[in-house]
């Protein structure tokens, strides 16, 4: 049986159910037959789940970038591996080769040797979406460094507070970006950021914009004549399979960001398996992801998961709204593309734009369309369906997380039939189970309840960087051994499950993960502000936007509360960046608290709504009185 192509529904529950029996036997045989290793494994799986530690393919040695690139310069040299698609569509179009990936990556490579970086260190990158923010990774991973991408919309205080977590020696940026009619100065937000961050020795610059910058002697180097000098030489670091991979930041509840650790063996096997099934990827198709690298989804299927199965992969530095709302679709003519996978949010703000912006274009190369980062809405759905897949594309609604590294739910096209808003079945090798409050298994179908994971996959998250018991107790005490998402799911008659959102404090806003505690305490900086809260509530095209309640700190403040609310929202994108501000500010006089002095942010949610009217019962409540006030001067 081939276990690395499903083919068909039929086939799909054979491999399925083998990967349940005899899990370390599938991924064994996965591994074996489809990538390169320098040498092989002495156990498949090693799991402890009192300590939350797994190890997959402990004693085998491998570098990702030879599966990246060099297995493939022999059959697929003059291939495209990068097409890269400027912001600007007057600008060509790049087609990276995989002998010209193989030469920039080494050369790159040589240039971080030569700064000093070793196995081991860890490197910020933080870069729009231009090539060399995928060349920089892949060098990272050729020389064993571990990097930190912090996606480039971040502030200079999200970005300090990541490389100060991971203790980043160096980071690699731009001297701007393009984004629609607009630039963006990258290098003044990492020179804002440096000033808090003592372990940065070295920042590489790369000119996209050509700006006037500042450049500190020593520290900073335009990275270009150090590419040209550098050698196209460069060996592979023999990376063990659970060396770190990669660190990339996820919101949590609580607290600061997550650094969450990926390792080398399992992340690749998963990432690339599930972009040849979910994508059904075949030799000559031309893939598009429009996610940026900077999140969890272009890691996974922009760089590795395609880059490993030997694909082309598209990547674009623009915005779907420049030159004007039907650029994807120019895109997806131009370049014929085959798969396409967007974001709900995406969804809904083209299908608010006229349709001529998408009838003009001919999309009859597209095989496959997929969707991510949120539950997508029914309406969205068809939208997506009629008018870009025409009917004819499967539409794979994946679920999935930073932390699982890679797709964990979704239906393979052309086998599993598909339903709107639901991502159906689970992929081989995932188990899922729908838990109730009790912390009991809930079996049969028609069921809804607090989705888990019960066994290991290779590519889930290894720890917290610098805080394992976090890991702990975020992903391993809610259920016992069991992995617990954060999120709610159903799973309907034929075992299809549904995702139904976030069950913890996070908010899933244009499918960005935000915490609601770090943007309140951001809020709370403000000298005006004494306490705040903040909550989702139903956004058209965001899905959820945020809805804060903040208590001022002098009763009768005089100043203008549109001010204010300016302020406020100043000091979130200062702290947090701009995807994190508030739509709606109610100035309010106190906060429902529960007895032990906990925000009660059901009630609030259910303001928020508009659905004051289902509060159910607030008696035990500290302050039950707050309650009403806070509806009557609900926005
Ligand atoms: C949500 C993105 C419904 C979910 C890859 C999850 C989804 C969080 C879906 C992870 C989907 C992602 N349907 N919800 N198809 N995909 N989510 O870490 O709440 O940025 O826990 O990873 O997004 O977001 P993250």
């Amino acid at each position: 049986m081939n276990l690395y192509h499903i083919q068909n529904l039929e086939h799909y529950f054979q491999v399925y159910r083998h990967s349940v029996d005899q899990p370390e036997q599938f991924w064994e045989q996965i591994a074996k037959k489809n990538f390169v290793w320098q040498k092989p494994w002495n156990t498949v799986l090693n799991w402890n789940s009192d300590t939350a530690e797994v190890r997959w393919f402990e004693g085998a040695q491998l570098n990702i970038t030879e599966n990246c690139i060099d297995r493939h310069l022999e059959t697929r040299g003059d291939k495209t591996a990068i097409l890269f698609e400027p912001n600007n569509p007057k600008d060509p179009a790049e087609h990276i080769t995989y002998k010209e990936l193989h030469t920039r990556v080494c050369k790159f490579a040589n240039v971080l040797k030569d700064k000093g970086i070793k196995k081991g260190d860890r490197i910020c990158i933080y870069l729009p979406m231009i090539p060399e923010l995928a060349i920089a990774v892949l060098a990272c991973a050729r020389i064993g460094a571990i990097h930190s991408v912090v996606f480039a919309g971040f502030s200079a205080t999200a970005l300090s507070t990541r490389i100060n977590d991971a203790k980043c020696s160096m980071v690699i940026t731009s001297d701007g970006s393009f984004r629609g009619s607009k630039t963006i100065d990258l290098k003044g937000i990492v020179d804002e950021a440096l000033e808090e961050t003592p372990t940065i020795e070295n920042v590489l610059v790369v000119k996209r914009i050509h700006s006037d910058i500042m450049i500190k002697e020593g520290r900073d180097h335009w990275v270009q004549p150090l590419v040209d000098a550098a050698s196209a030489h460069c060996p592979i670091e023999l990376m063990d399979a659970e060396d770190p991979l990669f660190i990339l930041y996820t919101s949590g509840s609580t607290g600061k960001p997550k650094g969450m650790v990926h390792t080398t063996a399992g992340y690749m096997v998963y990432s690339a398996y599930t972009f040849k099934n979910v994508f059904q990827y075949e030799e000559e198709d031309i893939y598009w992801c429009t996610a940026d690298i900077g999140w969890i989804t272009g890691h996974s299927y922009i760089v590795y998961g395609p880059l490993a199965n030997g694909a082309t992969t598209v990547m674009y530095e623009g915005v779907p709204s420049y030159p004007d709302w039907g650029r994807f679709w120019e895109i997806v003519q131009k370049h014929k593309i085959t798969q396409f996978y967007t974001a709900p949010t995406a969804i809904r703000a083209l299908a608010k734009e006229n349709l001529e912006f998408v009838e003009i274009y001919n999309l009859t190369s597209l095989k496959v369309l997929g969707t991510v980062g949120e539950p997508i809405n029914e309406e969205a759905w068809h939208w997506y369906n009629d008018n870009i897949g025409k009917k004819r594309s499967p539409i794979v609604d994946t679920w999935w997380q930073t932390e699982t590294g890679g797709i964990m739910i979704s239906p393979i096209p052309f086998a599993t039939p598909t339903i709107p808003t639901f991502a159906t079945l689970p992929l081989p090798g995932i188990q899922p189970a729908l838990m109730d409050e009790h912390g009991k298994e809930i079996e049969g179908n028609q069921v809804d309840g607090r989705l888990c994971v019960k066994f290991p996959w290779p590519s889930m998250a290894r720890t917290i960087w610098g805080n394992h018991q976090r890991y702990i107790d975020t992903y391993f005490s809610a259920f016992a051994k069991k992995y617990f998402t954060g999120d709610g799911a159903f799973r309907d008659a034929t075992g299809y499950y549904r995702i139904t959102g976030r069950v913890d404090d996070v908010i899933i806003v244009s499918g960005h993960n935000l915490g609601t505690a770090p943007i309140e305490d951001a809020i709370n900086e403000h000298p005006a502000v004494a306490e705040s809260a903040i909550v989702g509530f139903p956004h058209d095209i965001k899905g959820n936007a945020l809805y804060g309640y903040v208590i001022l700190k002098e009763t009768g403040e005089t100043r203008n509360h549109d001010n204010l609310r300016k302020e406020i929202n100043q000091v979130i994108t200062e702290k947090i960046g701009p995807i994190a501000k508030l739509d709606k500010i109610q100035f309010t006089i106190g906060l429902p608290k529960t007895r032990s002095g906990k925000i009660m942010r059901r009630i609030l949610r259910k303001i928020a709504h508009g659905e004051s009217d289902q509060l159910g019962d607030i008696s035990t409540l500290l302050n039950p009185e707050v309650v009403e006030a806070v509806i009557q001067e609900a926005l």
